[in-house]
């Protein structure tokens, strides 16, 4: 009978393969193809999500899976695995090496660990519900910045922003006047982790997926932060907008949010 130890130390492992097969594969040639006008994959991709696939489910048969690639295997197990193999697709395609491995792991559909890899900076991200979060084994605690002047935010945009007004654009206005400043790295998993460890003060993004957030939500709370809607409300995996922060700034960041014009026309859409 495999413990949630076993789980953790299987997502380590995985994790940490499939970003050593990623930091060298970044300058050996990337095959890339068009998912949409920006929105790209690389062979990478799909190499990392089979490694990290043939591990698990090796490790793991009875278990579920989920991934950015079209995977979806047994969603509905008691346990599922929620993972990006690839989370900086675009980074990786330009060789900029900002990108990470993403991997979470639910027990009927609450999420128990997360683990997060940046392996050109060699950083492994990681947590366990109730049990705290660590970067390379150390214990992380969010910011205590508790004003927005003084705040450090990141955010990112959706792959359609060139076709719908529900695109994140007001919100970089809105916040970009009223933060010190705010950064676009292009790995919503790296920028949740970096919320955990208090390089940044708050995060938010529309439209991201279960594989994007799930493991960095958990990392972000088990640090002490906090993770939510953009109205303050409950977060879930397959929520359409992520406000994470130190918690310390959340409320500001929520009325920041509050003024979006395209979140009126999210609203008005759903
Ligand atoms: C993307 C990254 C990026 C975010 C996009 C995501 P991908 O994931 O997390 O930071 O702004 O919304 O789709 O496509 O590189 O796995
Ligand atoms: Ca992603
Ligand atoms: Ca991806």
């Amino acid at each position: 009978m495999a413990k949630w130890s076993d789980f953790l130390e299987a997502a380590r492992a995985a994790a940490l393969e499939a970003g050593g097969m990623l930091r060298s594969g970044m300058d050996q040639g990337t095959e890339i193809s068009y998912k949409g006008v920006v929105d790209l994959v690389t062979n990478f991709d799909h190499r990392a999500q089979k490694l990290i696939f043939d591990r698990l489910a090796t490790a793991f048969p009875s278990h579920g899976f989920q991934a950015e690639e079209g995977l979806s295997r047994k969603a509905e197990a008691e346990f599922c695995w929620v993972f990006d193999p690839l989370d900086g697709t675009t980074n990786f395609a330009h060789r900029f090496p900002v990108f990470t491995v993403s991997i979470a792991l639910e027990h009927r559909g609450r999420v128990i660990l997360g683990v997060v890899c940046d392996p050109m900076r060699e950083e492994i991200f990681q947590a366990v519900e109730g049990e705290g979060a660590t970067l390379n084994s150390r214990r992380i605690r969010v910011s205590g910045v508790d004003d927005l002047n003084r705040s450090l935010l990141a955010t990112g945009f959706p792959y359609d922003l060139r076709e719908s007004p529900v695109n994140n654009i007001d919100h970089f206005n809105n916040f970009l006047v009223r933060a010190q400043a705010v950064r676009r790295c292009g790995s919503a998993a790296m920028d949740l982790c970096y919320v955990a460890c208090g390089r940044f003060d708050g995060f938010w993004e529309l439209k991201l997926k279960p594989w994007d957030h799930a493991a960095g939500a958990l990392i972000v709370r088990e640090a002490g932060g906090r993770v939510s809607d953009f109205e303050g409300g409950e977060f879930e995996i397959s929520s359409p907008e992520s406000l994470a922060s130190n918690g310390l700034i959340h409320g500001a960041m929520v009325r920041v949010l509050a003024l979006g014009k395209s979140r009126q026309l999210g609203r008005k859409n759903e």
